[in-house]
């Protein structure tokens, strides 16, 4: 009995480290961006966004031009996976935040982490009290992001808000699908 135990719990630890390291080493789940639509409230600012798509990643570029302070401003962000069924369901996240809390410690929301770390890479993201001025992010690649291996490989739409009190002030919806990517060696996987 005893020694068949202590089989047991050799093995199953050692096989569950072959199996996750050999899957991370050759595919990654790389989102595509096909669309975004964006709603300026023209109040507080206007902005822009090109994709520029290859056929592994989407680059994006993205600037707003802030037009009057934003005191206290808060963040929506929704996530829909929509697997094939044509019908969306629930959003797999839904999630409400203090947007000046999250800029000082972005920990606090694990895909906007992710998302605010290749965003940061690439411009001058704003710290708090948010003035005026431009906010320019050129080429924002989402083959760099490392998105959390639960997310299923599916299309996907995602909304990003942010408000002030009860007005919602900058509005873009993000349309596109996960892609899974062969991992080549100038790629980390
Ligand atoms: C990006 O590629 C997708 C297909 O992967 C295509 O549907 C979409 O129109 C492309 N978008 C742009 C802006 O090139
Ligand atoms: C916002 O509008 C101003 C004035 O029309 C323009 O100069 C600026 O380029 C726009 N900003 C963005 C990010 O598109
Ligand atoms: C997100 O949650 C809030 C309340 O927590 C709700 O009012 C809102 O409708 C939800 N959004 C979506 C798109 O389900």
């Amino acid at each position: 009995m005893f020694p068949f135990q202590r089989t047991v719990i050799l093995l199953f630890p050692l096989a569950c480290l072959i199996i996750s390291t050999s899957s991370r080493n050759t595919y990654k789940v790389i989102p595509i961006v096909t669309s975004v639509e964006l709603r300026d409230n023209l109040k507080y600012l206007n902005s822009s966004a090109t994709i520029h798509n290859t056929s592994t990643e989407s680059k994006v570029d993205l600037a707003i031009t802030v037009t009057r302070p934003l005191p206290d401003p808060w963040m929506n962000f929704v996530v829909w996976i929509d697997l094939a069924s044509g019908t969306l369901q629930t959003p797999l996240q839904n999630t409400t935040f203090d947007f000046c809390e999250f800029l000082k410690n972005p920990g606090l929301h694990r895909i906007g982490q992710i998302l605010h770390r290749e965003v940061k890479r690439n411009g001058n993201i704003p710290n708090c009290p948010i003035g005026p001025g431009l906010y320019k992010f050129c080429g924002i690649s989402t083959a760099a992001m490392r998105l959390p291996s639960f997310i299923p490989v599916a299309s996907y739409i995602m909304h990003v808000f942010v408000g002030i009190g009860n007005e919602i002030v900058y509005d873009s919806r993000w349309h596109g699908s996960l892609k899974r990517v062969k991992c080549t060696s100038s790629m980390r996987c």
